[in-house]
């Protein structure tokens, strides 16, 4: 049995504007200490489907479908089954970590709360378990830093302790949502470097989500390429990369940066993501397609898998789009 199993998920929120359908129909399966990557340009409807995992939707969000995790259906469950799985095994690391570290707070303390009102430990004993966590994230003189409150720490070095309070209670499941964007560079290497090795060191399953395939990469073994909500291919990284089956995965693909294409422009994917209130009835990406004909406007066949463990969601033959 796979630790998550999604089928047919869908967000929708009530607007003035009307309804936004920001995940339509989304299925995936996670084997235990998988690694997943979701990518998919903004408004694709990425973090949506992270927060429709965790139970944490805006009020006038809406989700319907299934998401069982280790069996159990946690998608609207109520607090007293949600609760305990997203303290002890889910957890999600966000891109902005101000956004959920208290800056009033020593580092300490907050961490160590997680350890006493979780696991029972008591305050000294969790500290120093925060201590060896520090480490592991390589923050250097963790037990002489750890009593500084957020704002004492570089950006770089507040995500790091983002990830390592989220692995203080040993998730099974940790779902990354652009964990390094609001990093530079050198910093953003260091800590997909720092997921990589934790991944392998705690075996946990990880869904990583980012809007760059480059990321992706040197991370997942597998990827989601989301696009208006709906998956439009999910495959393996290597065949993925080699032979893209969809022009929108092959549109994002142009657009990463290349160290032998130092000066050129990048080819960025003409046009933009689709009003999600007036969500097409055919394939979302038609409109931005170069293959599109009159019936990508009007339905988008299911997602089929075309090759084994590749699956693809377009209306023209692989041969068409060559
Ligand atoms: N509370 C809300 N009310 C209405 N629409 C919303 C709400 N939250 C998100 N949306 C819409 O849902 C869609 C998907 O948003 P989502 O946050 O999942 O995008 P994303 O793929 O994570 O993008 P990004 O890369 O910018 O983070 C967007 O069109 C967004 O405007
Ligand atoms: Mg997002």
């Amino acid at each position: 049995m796979a630790l998550l199993e999604i089928r047919d998920l869908g967000v929708s929120f009530d607007t003035n504007d009307g309804v936004v359908n920001a995940v339509n129909g989304v299925s995936l399966d996670l084997a235990r200490g998988q690694t997943l990557g979701i990518v998919g340009e903004s408004g694709s409807g990425k973090s949506q489907l992270a927060f429709a995992i965790m139970g944490l939707l805006a009020k006038n969000g809406h989700a319907r479908g299934s998401v069982r995790f280790d069996g159990q259906e946690i998608l609207n469950a109520p607090p007293a089954i949600i609760n305990p799985i997203r303290a002890m095994k889910i957890a999600m690391v966000f891109q902005d970590p101000m956004t959920s570290l208290n800056p009033y707070m020593r580092v300490s303390d907050q961490m160590a709360e997680v350890l006493v009102h979780h696991k029972g430990m008591a305050k000294s004993e969790a500290v120093a378990e925060c201590v060896r966590m520090l480490d592991a994230v390589k923050i250097p003189d963790a037990k002489g830093r750890v009593g500084l409150y957020p704002h004492e720490f570089s950006g770089g070095m507040r995500q790091r302790v983002m990830i390592a309070m989220s692995l203080l209670c040993r998730p099974e499941l940790l779902i990354a949502d652009e964990p390094t964007t609001a990093l530079d560079v050198t910093v953003q290497a260091q800590i997909m470097a720092l997921l990589a090795d934790l991944q392998r060191d705690f075996g946990m399953a990880t869904i990583l989500i980012t809007h760059d395939l480059g990321v992706v990469a040197g991370f997942c073994e597998e990827v989601l390429v989301l696009y208006g909500g709906q998956v439009m291919e999910k495959s393996p990284v290597d065949p993925l990369f080699g032979a893209p089956s969809h022009p929108y995965t092959r549109g994002l693909l142009r657009a990463i940066p290349r160290v032998d294409q130092h000066g050129e422009d990048l080819d960025s994917i003409p046009g933009s993501p689709p009003n999600m209130t007036r969500a097409p009835k055919g394939c979302p990406f038609a409109p931005r397609c170069d293959f599109a004909g009159e019936d990508c406007h009007d339905h988008l066949d299911p997602l089929t898998e075309f090759t084994p463990g590749r699956w693809r969601a377009c209306n023209r033959k692989l041969e068409e789009i060559a």
